[in-house]
């Protein structure tokens, strides 16, 4: 079957500006342009076909930037994400005390030589000999992942104060295993006033920990810590994602003695110092999985370049289960799908299982896929609230638990959708993909924080698309 495509009209109207009262300015109380929320607005039928470049993994580049904080002087890391989350761990750095500059990337992003903008760039901290032990609540509820300051200015300040992150929209995300392993390793951690306070006025000693769980966090914390504590810990059941060997390479380089990096078990022999580093961030596997899945429910023909198929070994597969033909080399793979995808049963796990951040992409396979498909989540119990949205686009899905049944139509219905979470927000753009009509999806402002310029992608891979801003609903008379 063949999608031709009648491009309707996507501008999003410029809004007149709003009257207001004497005094009141933009921002103030009562000020309906406050309301304003950003969308992007996708024209259905589309069959995504070209090549598109990832950049490095926000996932990996926040947590290189947070290890630098282990060495005093200057660390550069390249081929970071041009991201919202990028920007608050630059502030978050800043505050404690580092100087933070954002330079033009090397190698320089094929977007940029294509004359488009830079999706990627370096960034360059200059860690102070003393940093501030501080993280408030102002920047790390828009960045979650600030906690994990908390292991390197422990073991570099032995005290640190990082406010509580709280749940978010993908579920309730504790923090036991980062308290349990630190306190294991001589930390005093209480909460007080909406934060985590750790001391360890001492200093940090190795310890044996075994996690509940391969906790990407946790483990991240922990490494971070162990690698400047007296003697050797063992961290049991540890997380294996390709970002946590990025960040043991980086550490690596800069001193640590860490061997066992990308198995359950990692040795780490603490050492007195560190030195800074230049050092390059690993390609983002979920950009690149969520284009892979874009090819295959458009019944496109994409190539990604910019990561290491390896990584996505289980999305991948999922794909040529559904009938799509994969091609793979050293950093790049090719994925075409030629008819309406078969459909496939899939599960969320650790790496190297399936990744939770492609459920959403998972779910909007199975929804445009011939047969029904069982998507079980494992890690978030909030990842299938995104299911309420994609039922807008006229997706047949039933969740129970962490289960969810998605009986597959031909063709799902554009309509205005709400992202809740980053990758929420990228999956229903791509569902807006395969409905007929326009989809319009408001509060990208999520899609902004994990994925570099996708609109700039999207179009150079032949999708009508348009972003602007709406009022969120009518203005009211309260
Ligand atoms: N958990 C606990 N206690 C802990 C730590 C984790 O109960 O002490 C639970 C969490 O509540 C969650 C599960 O364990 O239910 C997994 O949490 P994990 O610590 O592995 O995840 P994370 O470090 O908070 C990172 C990524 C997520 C990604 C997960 C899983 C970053 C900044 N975030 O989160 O990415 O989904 O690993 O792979 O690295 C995203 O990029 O959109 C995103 C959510």
């Amino acid at each position: 079957m063949t999608h031709s495509l009648r491009i309707p009209d996507l501008t999003i109207p410029a809004r007149p500006a709003p009257a207001r009262p004497a005094g009141v300015g933009p921002g103030d109380a009562g000020d309906p342009a406050v309301n304003d929320v950003d969308v992007i607005r996708v024209a259905g039928g589309a069959r995504l076909t070209g090549t598109v470049h990832v950049v490095g993994a926000k996932n990996s580049a926040l947590k290189l930037m947070a290890a630098a904080l282990l060495a005093p002087g200057r660390s550069v890391i390249t081929n970071v994400p041009r991201i919202t989350d990028i920007a608050i761990m630059g502030e978050v750095l800043r505050r404690l005390g580092c100087e933070v500059r954002f330079d033009p990337d090397d190698p320089v992003d094929p977007m940029v030589a294509r004359g488009g903008t830079a999706r990627s760039r370096s960034v360059t901290i200059d860690v102070p000999g003393r940093p501030g032990a501080e993280a408030d609540y102002d920047l790390v509820r828009r960045l979650r992942a600030s906690i994990c300051v908390l292991g390197p200015l422990l073991a570099r300040r032995g005290y640190v104060r990082v406010a509580h992150p709280g749940g978010d929209a993908i579920g309730s995300r504790g923090l036991d295993m980062h308290v349990s392993g630190l306190t294991r390793m001589g930390a005093d951690i209480s909460g007080e006033h909406g934060f985590v306070i750790a001391a360890a006025p001492d200093g940090l000693h190795g310890a044996d920990i075994v996690l509940d769980f391969p906790s990407v966090g946790a483990t991240e914390n922990l490494v971070m810590a162990a690698v400047l504590a007296r003697g050797a810990t063992v961290i049991d059941n540890a997380a294996r994602e390709p970002e946590i060997v990025d960040i043991c390479s980086m550490l690596i380089r800069m001193g640590a003695r860490i061997e066992g990096e990308g198995t359950s078990t990692l040795h780490i022999e603490g050492v007195p110092e560190l030195r800074p580093v230049r050092h390059a961030t690993v390609g983002d596997r979920i950009v690149a999985g969520t284009w892979a899945f874009a090819a295959a429910m458009t019944r496109g023909d994409v190539t990604v370049t910019g990561i290491d198929p390896g990584y996505l070994e289980v999305a991948l597969d999922k794909l040529v289960c559904a009938g799509g033909l994969v091609e793979t080399s050293g950093d790049a793979f090719r994925v075409r799908m030629d008819a309406r995808p078969r459909a496939v049963d899939v599960v969320t796990l650790p790496y190297p299982g399936f990744a939770t951040d492609l459920l959403p992409m998972a779910i909007g396979l199975a929804a445009v896929s011939d047969g029904a498909s069982l998507i079980t989540e494992n890690i978030f119990d909030g990842r299938f609230m995104f299911a309420n949205e994609m039922m807008r686009l006229g997706a047949d899905i039933k969740t129970d638990g962490h289960h969810a049944v998605v009986r597959g139509r031909e063709r799902l219905s554009g309509a205005p959708v709400r992202a809740t979470d980053i990758r929420a927000g990228a999956g229903l753009i791509i569902g807006g993909l395969c409905a007929e009509g326009v989809t319009e999806v408001s509060h990208v402002h999520h899609v902004d924080r994990g994925y570099p310029d996708l609109v700039a992608d999207l179009r150079a891979l032949g999708v009508a698309v348009e972003r602007g801003s709406v009022p969120d609903g009518p203005a009211l008379d309260i």
